[in-house]
């Protein structure tokens, strides 16, 4: 019933989102991954399919429900995430990557449990490959793109460029020590940025900055 309430402005659009957090095996029982809750990719795969698109959400592992009108595509680590997105690119109109992708994994994943032994150890890590990055250089026509930004400090600065080295057409950056704001919660304070400017948004639930995102790329791409 919900779906009726919204006006199908998004009808013929593909949109391809990522949400959540990706874990890197250390061994069979650990991983690292971060605390990324997956809510917002989520709030932007359930509010793009009610607006009429067709979506498919790629998804690393999070406690939510696959949203009703798109296709759940769940992966595990950053590489997994990679083959899932680029296997899917060429299909997209529309690609928002707010996964948060782990930067390094492991370099040597142990096929048994790592028994501790020192008092210390140190683990080495190698870098994943940037999805957003690879999405940029291969951007095709029309397509449009958008990443987020997770920032501490300097947040317009890091975040535009982030717009510019990745090749993106929006980036709906986070500023993490701001209330309201970041992974866990239910709300979110975002900043639009686009080769046009930045446009700071005020505090709202996930669900209405999804709104927000995909009013901005309906207007880019008009
Ligand atoms: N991203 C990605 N692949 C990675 C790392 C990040 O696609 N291996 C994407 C994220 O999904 C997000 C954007 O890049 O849309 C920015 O992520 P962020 O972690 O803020 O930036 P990084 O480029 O990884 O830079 P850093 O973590 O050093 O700030
Ligand atoms: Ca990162």
């Amino acid at each position: 019933l919900m779906a009726c309430a919204f006006e199908k402005d998004m009808a013929g659009k593909r949109v391809l989102v990522t949400a959540g957090a990706t874990q890197e095996a250390l061994d069979p029982v650990r991983y690292i991954t971060n605390h990324s809750s997956g809510k917002m990719g989520y709030s932007l795969a359930k509010i793009s399919a009610l607006r009429g698109a067709e979506v498919v959400l790629v998804s690393g592992h999070t406690a939510l429900a696959a949203p009703l009108f798109a296709e759940r595509v769940s992966v595990t680590s950053a590489e997994d995430m990679f083959q899932a997105v680029t296997e899917r690119s060429e299909w997209a109109d529309i690609i928002i990557k707010a996964a948060a992708v782990a930067d390094y994994r492991p370099a040597t994943v142990s096929s048994e449990k790592i028994k501790k032994s020192d008092d210390q150890m140190s683990i080495g890590l190698e870098r994943t490959q940037d999805i957003l990055g690879y999405l940029g250089a291969h951007k095709r026509d029309g397509q449009f793109l958008c990443g987020f930004a997770m920032e501490t400090q300097d947040l317009l600065e890091n975040a535009s460029q982030k717009l510019k080295k990745k090749n993106a057409d929006m980036i709906v950056a986070n500023n993490l020590k701001v209330t309201g704001a970041g992974f866990a919660g239910d709300t979110n304070v975002v900043t639009l940025i686009t080769e046009n400017g930045a446009e700071e948004q005020e505090l709202m639930s996930k669900e209405e900055v999804a709104g927000v995102i995909l009013d901005k790329i309906m207007e880019k791409i008009g």
